[in-house]
């Protein structure tokens, strides 16, 4: 098969011009599969007794994420047929939709035959994941459910499809769902168990990456046609990103949930970084920097640090959203700053040098200094700041995650600015996101 090459006179060559609407339905076409033909008589006697006790705790989480995503996205996926420009785009998506029902009915079985839910209906299987939901997963699926729900009201413009496209194909899909098929495939594979969980994996792997390749083509037709389309990715990469971190969060930080199977969560977090970015490059996005999508990422900062750094700000609660307790975690804070510096906006109103000061109750208290093309985050208090918040770390950090609204930030007097009032009118739009 010979992708058919697509490209705009004058425009570069990007790798999605490699992909074809046509052609993925076409593969989609090829690589039907049952999910109800599974056979799962091995897979119940190695759930059994070759995994332990502890592995099958641990597998069950993560596959009650998985059968919780895979759930939301046959559910979210029709108004992008609506929504969708292009003939082959909606008959496309309407064999993605075909797919993420089987994907569910897949997990569906498996929760029932070999787990032993016992789920009557398939609501009720799928109620036996609640308990291991995160917070990250509940919160990235919110954020589709409202996207999707613009769609659903008749917003078809290219900025919101775009956004949906960005939230589903790129970050649930491309970064949160395929990273983990890989960690899951790589350990059944080694420890040559469940086969029949194994052949239904193998080819919920290739469907989404028939979808993924759908979503980064789809992206960068967008882009092209549309400048607001740009503005709306970094909007919904700035709200769903910190989410994310915390999807795949372990109960109680306990990494042995990961380690039981031979991986570890830094590397899991790192491929999926990498992911991601090899994505927007292929769509014709550049990550991070002042022009990216991702801009409060440092670019100096490897992946694995960046993960490792994510972590660090989520075993002490900073992307709790103010749900759990934040901790005075010096670093963490640190760590904290550097994502609020980098979130300041290229093209902010601010027409004078500017400091900004956060005086915590409970923490060591931190300023950040705007000048013009500059931005830089410290700790201590400065004489003469503009704007001084007096506030605490579990206040701050839900209003920098969306958990809570300024207005009643301070109506609460949990939030106490002083200052000029013009610079604090500015600030939003000061920052990202
Ligand atoms: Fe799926
Ligand atoms: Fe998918």
């Amino acid at each position: 098969m010979t992708p058919i090459a697509i490209s705009e006179p004058g425009k570069p060559q990007l790798a999605a011009d490699q992909i074809d609407y046509v052609d993925l339905y076409r593969r989609w076409e090829a690589g039907n599969w049952s999910a109800m033909d599974l056979d799962f008589t091995q897979d119940k006697v190695d759930w059994n007794e070759t995994f332990d006790e502890f592995m099958r705790k641990a597998a069950r989480w993560n596959y009650s994420l998985f059968f919780f995503g895979e759930d939301e996205v046959a559910d979210q996926l029709s108004p992008f047929i609506d929504a969708a420009p292009l003939e082959e785009q909606k008959y496309f998506l309407t064999t993605q939709q075909v797919d993420e029902a089987r994907h569910a009915i897949f997990f569906s079985r498996f929760f029932n035959e070999v787990i032993g839910v016992n789920g009557g209906s398939y609501a009720e299987t799928l109620q036996s994941v609640d308990q291991d939901l995160t917070y990250g997963i509940k919160k990235v699926f919110q954020s589709l459910g409202r996207v999707t729900d613009e769609l659903r009201a008749g917003d078809h413009s290219k900025a919101k499809l775009a956004q949906a496209v960005a939230l589903y194909h790129f970050i649930v899909e491309g970064t949160l769902a395929q990273t983990g098929q890989h960690f899951i495939a790589d350990y059944l594979n080694k420890m040559d168990v469940l086969p029949g969980f194994r052949s239904g994996m193998e080819n919920v792997e290739k469907d989404e990456q028939r979808h993924i390749a759908f979503g980064v083509k789809l992206l960068a037709d967008l882009n092209r046609q549309d400048p607001e389309v740009k503005p709306a990715v970094r909007e919904i990469f700035g709200e769903v990103m910190p989410h994310t971190v915390g999807v795949f969060r372990p109960p109680n930080d306990d990494e042995r949930y990961v380690e039981v199977f031979g991986e570890t969560l830094i590397n899991v977090a790192t491929t999926g970084q990498r992911q991601l970015d090899m994505r927007l490059a292929a769509a014709g996005f550049e990550s991070t920097g002042p022009d990216g999508v991702l801009p409060f990422l440092d670019p100096e900062v490897s992946h694995e640090t960046r993960a490792e750094r994510a972590f660090v700000m989520q075993r002490a609660g900073f992307f709790s959203g103010g749900t759990e307790h934040v901790k005075n975690d010096p670093l963490a804070l640190e760590y904290f700053f550097d994502l609020i510096e980098n979130s300041v906006r290229a093209d902010h109103p601010l027409k004078k040098p500017t400091t900004i000061q956060w005086d915590f109750s409970d923490a060591e208290p931190w300023h950040l200094r705007i000048d013009n093309g500059s931005s830089k985050a410290a700790k201590g208090l400065v004489s003469g700041a503009d704007v001084t918040f007096k506030t605490d770390l579990r206040t701050w950090v839900g209003l920098t995650m969306g958990e809570d609204k300024i207005g009643k930030a301070i109506l609460s007097r949990k939030l106490k600015p002083s200052g000029k009032l013009r610079t604090l009118v500015a600030l939003p739009r000061v920052f990202e996101g």
